[in-house]
C-alpha cells in the first residue's frame, strides 16, 4: 500500500503510452482501499482508478493519485440446481476468471474468452464480444465510494447496463471503486454460437456437439487471428463504439452503399460496424510513423511503440471527420481518453 511518486505508467496501460502519475498506489482489499482514501495528503488529490489499463488513451501525465485495484480471490458463494453464484475480486484479471468457470465447468462467459481487463472494470463498460455481454451473467456487485470508502451493493438493474455503457460512467462516473463482482453462472450450458464467425471456426475445428471449452477456444481463436496482442503491440481493442443510427437513414445509406453491414437494434434503429465505415474510408492498415490503424481490424487502433496519446487521438479525430464527411455519421470513443 505504500504511496510512491512520480509513477511511470507505461506497464499500467496497454496502450504502451509513457506518461507519469503524481501518485500512485495499490491496494489488495477492502480494508487498504479504505486506509487509503482517508489519507489527508490524498483527500484533495484528482483520482483515478486502473484495472488492466486496456480502455484507457493517456494523453497527458495524470496530476492526481492512480490507485491500483489488486483485490484477489475467486470463490462459488453460493450454488441452486441452475446456477452456482460466483464473487471474484476487482482486481482478478478477466481471463484467470473465465478459466475458473472452465475449470468448474460454468456457463454464460466463455465467449468472453480474452478480453483484456480485470473482473472489476469489466461492469463499467458492460464488456461484450460474441453476442454475449456481461449484463447476461452479472448477478451484483459491491463498490466502495471514493469519498467515504464505504461499500455499497449495486444489483444488475441498479448498474442501468448498455451497449458498453453503466451508470458508473454516467451520473456515478468517479465516484465507486468496484471491490467485488457476483456473476450468476448456468451450471447446465446454454451456448451461445450464432455469432458468424464462431460456428465457422467450429465447423473448422470439426466439432459438432461444442462444450463450453470448445466455444472458448474457438472463441480465443477468432481473437488472436484478428485482434494485436497489446505484449506485442499497444492497442485498446476497439476504439470507438458502433453506432447506432436511424433506419431511415440506413436505407437511404444502403442505396448508395450496398454492401453496407447492419444489425437490428430496435425496430427504429441498426447498428452499424464502425469497422467497416472506417475501412470504407481508407485508414485499414494505414501506418503513421509509430502508429496506425490495425491491418486486421480497423475499429483497432495502434501504437507500434513510442507513440504519444495525442498522436494517437488526432489519429481518432482524423478518423470521426472523415466518417463523419463520408456517411453522415458521427463515431464515438469506446476508450477513455485522459
Ligand atoms: N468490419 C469491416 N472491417 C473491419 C472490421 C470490421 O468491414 O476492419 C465489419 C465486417 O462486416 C464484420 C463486422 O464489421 O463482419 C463486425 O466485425 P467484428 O466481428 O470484428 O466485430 P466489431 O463489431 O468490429 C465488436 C466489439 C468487439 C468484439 C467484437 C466481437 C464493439 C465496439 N466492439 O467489434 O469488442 O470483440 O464485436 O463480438 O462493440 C472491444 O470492445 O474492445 C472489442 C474488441
Amino acid at each position: 500500500m505504500k504511496l510512491q511518486s512520480d509513477f511511470p505508467l507505461k506497464p499500467y496501460n496497454t496502450f504502451g503510452i509513457d506518461v507519469k502519475a503524481k501518485l500512485f498506489a495499490r491496494f489488495d482489499s477492502v480494508q487498504e482501499l479504505q486506509e487509503l482514501l482517508q489519507m489527508p495528503e490524498l483527500k484533495q488529490e484528482q483520482k483515478l482508478i486502473l484495472g488492466g489499463g486496456s480502455n484507457l488513451l493517456f494523453t497527458k501525465d495524470f496530476d492526481g493519485v492512480v490507485l491500483q485495484n489488486g483485490i484477489k480471490g475467486i470463490e462459488i458463494i453460493r450454488e441452486d440446481e441452475n446456477y452456482s453464484y460466483v464473487k471474484a475480486g476487482g482486481g482478478e484479471v478477466w481471463h484467470a476468471f473465465v478459466l475458473y468457470t472452465l475449470e468448474h465447468n460454468l456457463g454464460g462467459v466463455e465467449n468472453l474468452s480474452l478480453i483484456p481487463g480485470t473482473v472489476g472494470a469489466a461492469p463499467l463498460q458492460n464488456i461484450g464480444a460474441y453476442g454475449v455481454e456481461l449484463k447476461d451473467v452479472f448477478h451484483e456487485l459491491e463498490a466502495a465510494h471514493i469519498e467515504t470508502g464505504q461499500t455499497q451493493v449495486f444489483t444488475n438493474q441498479d448498474c442501468r447496463f448498455g451497449y458498453r455503457e453503466s451508470v458508473f460512467k454516467n451520473e456515478l462516473k468517479g465516484k465507486f471503486i468496484v471491490t467485488s463482482v457476483v456473476f450468476k453462472l448456468h451450471r447446465t450450458h446454454q451456448l451461445n454460437t450464432s455469432y458468424g464467425a464462431i460456428k465457422t471456426t467450429l465447423e473448422e475445428m470439426h466439432i459438432t456437439q461444442p462444450t463450453i471449452q470448445d466455444v472458448s477456444a474457438a472463441v480465443c481463436h477468432i481473437r488472436q487471428s484478428k485482434l494485436p496482442d497489446p505484449k506485442q503491440i499497444g492497442n485498446a481493442g476497439s476504439f470507438f463504439k458502433n453506432p447506432e443510427i436511424p433506419v431511415v437513414l440506413f436505407d437511404v445509406l444502403k442505396a448508395q452503399y450496398p454492401e453496407m453491414p447492419a444489425y437490428p437494434v430496435s425496430e427504429l434503429t441498426v447498428k452499424v460496424p464502425a469497422g467497416w465505415l472506417i475501412e470504407q474510408c481508407g485508414w485499414k492498415g494505414k501506418v503513421i510513423g509509430n502508429y496506425g490503424v490495425h491491418k486486421n481490424q480497423a475499429l483497432v487502433l495502434v501504437n507500434y511503440g513510442g507513440a504519444s496519446g495525442h498522436d494517437v487521438q488526432q489519429l481518432a479525430f482524423d478518423i470521426i471527420q472523415s466518417v463523419e464527411e463520408k456517411f453522415g455519421i458521427r463515431l464515438t470513443p469506446e476508450v477513455n481518453i485522459m
